[in-house]
């Protein structure tokens, strides 16, 4: 459990989320050079494309005075001579001090930490989770809202294979007043662990195709890639069918309310055009900016280095 690993939203609590969201604040305050020494080593292994979330854990990591280690390709190391993650992982856990690892498979950065000597973040297990991303997403909605109790949030998109919104929504179900719109065409509709996951909690939710039935009502537009590399043997000519499902303009923002925030974990291929930028609701650059700060406080925190 965070800080010892940081796998899945079921790692925190929601205490732990707002200490991290505190302590991320305070580093925005007081830029913590110097909290690592020069030895504390962050190293990143993704199996899978990433600009965001790998730069944004080396920024961290070097803001804070630590050293960083890469396999920004791993596919093009020793994985291509048929190296498993398991001793990939393994092996790197002697040169470093945490991991973030991101792999296409389910489960994998479960299975670095079996054999990890050191705390592993999972910065995406194929389309299951990726709980930093959860937490940096609650912290700019706390940031910009003032509070995360009562949000009615809309995730929209690729709510299938997007794990950016499937650890979103189980990490909102540990706030209270949540209510939860999944916005999807029926093949992306969100997995029934997830809803199963909220109905436990005891979280409204609604599943629905149409977006502008509830733009009036909602807080937070949380717009998504619809996720093409996941499409695969058969399913892949379904990519074609709703590869057009969202697209978010100037007209979509004038049903919204006035202090409504649009966000994305970004990359955006044309669900959000270019026109909504420039609106004081677009929050997306600020979203992802906000990565250096909390990833700070997640390293910080699984280093016990917090101050
Ligand atoms: C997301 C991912 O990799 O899941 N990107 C990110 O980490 N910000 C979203 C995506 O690729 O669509």
């Amino acid at each position: 459990m965070f800080p010892n690993n940081l796998l899945s939203v079921a790692d925190f609590s929601r205490k732990q989320a707002e200490d991290l969201f505190d302590l991320a604040d305070h580093f925005e305050k007081h830029p913590p050079m110097g909290l690592l020494d020069r030895d504390q080593i962050v190293g990143t292994l993704f199996y899978e494309a990433s600009t965001r979330t790998r730069l944004s854990f080396e920024a961290a990591a070097l803001k804070m005075g630590g050293g960083v280690i890469s396999v920004p390709d791993a596919n093009d190391s020793s994985a291509k001579k048929g190296e498993t993650v398991a001793d990939a992982v393994r092996v790197m856990s002697g040169y470093c001090d945490l991991i973030v690892v991101r792999h296409p498979i389910v489960g994998s950065a479960a299975e670095a930490a079996r054999t990890s000597l050191v705390p592993i973040v999972n910065a995406g297990d194929g389309d299951r989770e990726h709980p930093s991303q959860a937490l940096l997403d609650l912290y700019t909605i706390r940031k910009e809202r003032g509070e995360i109790e009562g949000a009615q949030v809309a995730l929209v998109g690729d709510l299938r294979f997007g794990r950016t919104v499937h650890s979103l929504a189980l990490a909102l179900a540990l706030w209270p007043g949540i209510k939860i719109y999944l916005v999807a065409p029926a093949i992306l509709a969100t997995p029934t662990a997830v809803l199963e996951a909220l109905q436990a909690a005891g979280v409204e939710y609604r599943q629905t195709e149409c977006l502008e039935e509830i733009l009036p009502d909602i807080d937070v537009l949380y717009a998504t890639r619809i996720q093409k590399e996941r499409f695969k043997g058969e399913e892949e000519p379904l990519y074609e069918t709703v590869k057009d499902f969202l697209r978010i303009t100037g007209q979509t923002l004038k049903a919204m309310k006035k202090d409504a925030l649009v966000m994305h974990p970004l990359p955006r291929v044309g669900e959000i055009a270019l026109e909504v930028d420039d609106d004081p609701r677009a929050i997306y650059f600020r979203q992802a900016w906000n990565g250096v700060p909390l990833r700070q406080g997640i390293i910080a925190t699984m280093l016990n280095r917090t101050s």
